[in-house]
């Protein structure tokens, strides 16, 4: 086997084959084959694309190059659900307990924010004790007893995913559906669940930004999920604008809370109910969306996902009730967004808000940074809301001296027109094969 002979056949258009596929993802993961030879495949793969086969073999070959997590002592349907990422998106704090209320077992490992959008970790991590970082036998048992348990990760999962990511980022190469798609779906095999629900985003504040290459996209993971023995579903949702009204890490958790008592946005609301009965009809506890649906809102309105919900913090260490007190939610600084015309809120520019949110400190701008867990921006309206001439849109918390140039980003994040807009949908398509 010989790398340039694999460089040629891709630059020719044609498909590799497995083992050369093996060949190079191990050769790189190993420090055998050089970063210039790699950069030279990953364009000829970006320009030429793979097949559905390619691109499962390829995923196989990352996911065998790193240690993969073993569930096959957890009692039940393991399910792991797994989002693009966007702005405002604690679906996986409201999704888990909803499941783990109903018999699931969400064995999950997530990532951090990094740039506009946030990650679980840092959400998790803003509780007061919370600890993200469990030993490999004290999490099963706590998946086992309790239902879900959520971690950073660990293991070295995945290796070669981590050395081809930081090539593609400086080579131009991470646009590709084959590699993205591989990407994130080699963390997932290896993650362990049997169930895997992908909620790939579209919008101003997503990786994706047309509702059809969330579709491709979506379509790409699903097949690799089912091809490598997962039962692999997508759902494609809105990012349009940001998910709920809260953004930054701790408001995340209170809204999230919240919407387990179903006093939380519609949008998220929604967007977790339809996770949630997906999930169950994907571990077979249900024959339909609409009797899946009975079962979720029986675990939400009987208080039992919210009860699942403070079982899970306090298994992990965290104390929800000293979250809550509102000295511990003070930040220095605290402006209202108004609106400068009467109308109707017809964009919310996600994108801009995640940004400037992570500039007010809610996010991180390289890796190593800090993140402040008050830090954040409110919002009071959706798109498709009424306002008036000095109605508060939204409410920024910082640590930090505000600059004009956040101000003025935060609101040119927002446009009111003068006609009614309509409410955007929360879940536009699913994709199950
Ligand atoms: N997220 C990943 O994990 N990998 C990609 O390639 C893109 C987004």
């Amino acid at each position: 086997m010989n790398i340039l002979h694999i460089i040629d056949h891709k630059v020719k258009q044609k498909a590799l084959t497995k083992e050369m596929i093996i060949f190079f993802v191990h050769g790189y993961s190993k420090g055998t084959i050089p970063d210039y030879q790699i950069s030279a495949l990953l364009m000829a793969i970006k320009l030429n694309g793979m097949n559905d086969q390619e691109t499962a073999w390829l995923t196989e070959a990352m996911v065998s190059s790193g240690e993969t997590v073993d569930l096959s002592g957890i009692e039940g349907t393991t399910v792991d659900k797994h989002s693009t990422g966007g702005v405002g998106d604690k679906t996986s704090l409201v999704v888990g307990p909803i499941v783990a209320a109903l018999g699931l077992k969400l064995a999950k490992m997530s990532g951090r924010g990094l740039g506009h959008t946030g990650g679980t970790i840092d959400k998790l991590e803003s509780i007061p004790g919370f600890t993200t970082n469990l030993a490999s036998a004290r999490f099963k048992k706590q998946v086992n007893e309790v239902g879900m348990a959520i971690i950073g990760q660990t293991l070295e999962l995945v290796p070669a995913d981590k050395k081809l990511y930081a090539l593609r980022d400086v080579t131009g190469t991470v646009e590709s559906i084959p590699l993205i798609s591989s990407s994130i779906m080699s963390k997932k095999i290896a993650s362990g669940a049997k169930a895997i629900l992908l909620d790939v985003k579209f919008g101003s504040g997503a990786f994706m930004k047309t509702i059809e290459s969330a579709k491709i996209l979506a379509k790409a993971m699903v097949n690799i999920g089912q091809s490598l023995g997962r039962d692999t579903r997508a759902m494609i949702t809105d990012m349009d604008q940001p998910l709920g009204f809260a953004i930054g890490n701790r408001n995340e958790v209170l809204e999230a809370a919240d919407t387990l008592q179903m006093k939380g946005p519609q949008d998220l609301l929604e967007l977790c109910i339809q996770a949630t009965s997906k999930l169950l009809v994907q571990a077979k506890k249900s024959d339909s969306m609409k009797e899946a649906r009975i079962k979720v809102m029986e675990v939400l309105s009987s208080g039992k996902a919210y009860a699942k919900f403070i079982e899970f913090i306090t298994a992990q260490g965290g104390n929800f009730e000293a979250l809550k007190q509102p000295a511990l939610l003070k930040t220095k600084y605290e402006v209202s967004i108004k609106a400068n015309q009467p109308g109707y809120l017809s964009k919310i520019d996600a994108l801009a808000l995640g940004q400037a949110a992570s500039l007010l400190g809610a996010g991180r701008l390289t890796k190593e940074a800090s993140i402040d867990p008050n830090a954040g921006i409110m919002l009071h309206h959706k798109i498709g809301d009424r306002v008036l001439s000095d109605d508060r849109l939204a409410t920024l918390k910082s640590n930090l001296p505000l600059t004009d140039d956040t101000l003025q980003m935060i609101k040119n994040a927002f446009t009111i027109s003068t006609k009614p807009s309509k409410p955007s949908l929360i879940v536009h398509a699913w994709i199950e094969s």
